[in-house]
């Protein structure tokens, strides 16, 4: 028996029963590397599943000891190990030249690539420290990067206490995601509960620190939203190199910046607040323009005014 497999950018070819994918994908004149020539040893011709992950072969003992080694995602396989049992298999090669080879298998960043790209459900949070310019500006450097030091741990603690990630610090805001590995309504919960142990934190860090010291009072804003995106690493050797791209996250920065033209110091999509926990009935429901998206979009307001 044969089935059709897809080399997702390259082409469709036959695979026969008991034939690995590395063998029919050779066959078909795909430059397919396999420097251990097919032994397990090497992961050079790994591939990504796409679809159709349940159409394959187990991993058998020799894949799981690599995948192993490797820390693999379950998405990736070893075409020389796996074979096809059904039709509609999507696939893509992941080394195709030797730059590839550096990144994935030789050079010094391989063992931080654990990743390949993923699609998923994240939910996506965005704050900015609102008027910080001010705040710069009336202060010696040490202090502004101190209490941005201070700030910075302090949301770091409590985005890590609801296991989510700061992927992006900027001088005066952040960006976070919640969801790697749970599911989208407990991501959007953690991340919801997070913004607002932040900003009840933030209160009393300007009342026993930031007033009392510095005569200032930090205020933030946050956008929450939750959607597809691609997640995967893109820089090498730093230690923060996960990104997270796509419309929804977009979506939320523009909510981030709405709080200030909304009055209102934690704004959430419509799609996150259908999934939260706790649904305020007071709520109120306002629409704004999205850049690029002809339709209003719906938002809630959760937090409060801004004090200034
Ligand atoms: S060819 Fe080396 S692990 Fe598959």
């Amino acid at each position: 028996m044969s089935f059709k497999i897809e080399m997702i950018n390259e082409k469709s070819f036959e695979i026969v029963e008991d034939q690995t994918i590395l063998q029919a994908s050779l066959e078909a004149g795909i430059p397919h590397y396999h420097a251990c020539g097919g032994k397990a040893r090497c992961s050079t011709c790994r591939v990504v599943v796409q679809e159709g992950a349940e159409n394959l072969s187990s991993p058998n003992k020799a894949e799981l000891k690599l995948r192993e080694q490797k820390k693999f995602p379950d998405n990736v396989r070893l075409a020389c190990q796996t074979k096809v049992i059904s039709s509609n298999v999507k696939i893509q090669r992941i080394i195709k030249d030797e730059a590839d080879l550096d990144l994935y298998v030789y050079g010094k960043s391989s063992e931080n690539i654990q990743t390949v790209g993923d699609e998923k459900s994240m939910a996506l949070f965005f704050l900015d420290i609102r008027d910080f310019t001010p705040f710069i500006e009336k202060h010696l450097p040490f202090d502004v990067i101190h209490i941005v030091r201070r700030l910075n741990i302090l949301f770091n603690e409590v985005i890590t206490l609801h296991k989510g990630k700061i992927i992006e610090y900027a001088g005066d805001g952040i960006y976070a995601v919640f969801g790697f590995d749970e599911p989208i309504r407990e991501a959007v919960n953690n991340a919801y509960e997070a913004g607002k142990q932040i900003l009840s934190s933030l209160n009393k860090l300007n009342d026993n620190y930031i007033t009392k010291y510095f005569d200032y009072k930090i205020e933030a804003g946050i956008g929450l939203h939750a959607g597809r995106v691609i997640a995967g690493k893109t820089r090498v050797k730093e230690n923060n190199n996960y990104t997270v791209m796509g419309f929804p996250v977009n979506v939320a920065a523009r909510l981030e910046s709405s709080t200030k033209e909304l009055n209102n110091n934690f704004i959430v999509s419509e799609y996150v607040y259908a999934m939260l926990a706790e649904q305020k009935s007071v709520t109120e429901q306002k629409q704004i323009n999205l850049k690029g998206v002809s339709e209003p979009f719906v938002v809630r307001l959760m937090g409060k005014p801004f004090a200034n």
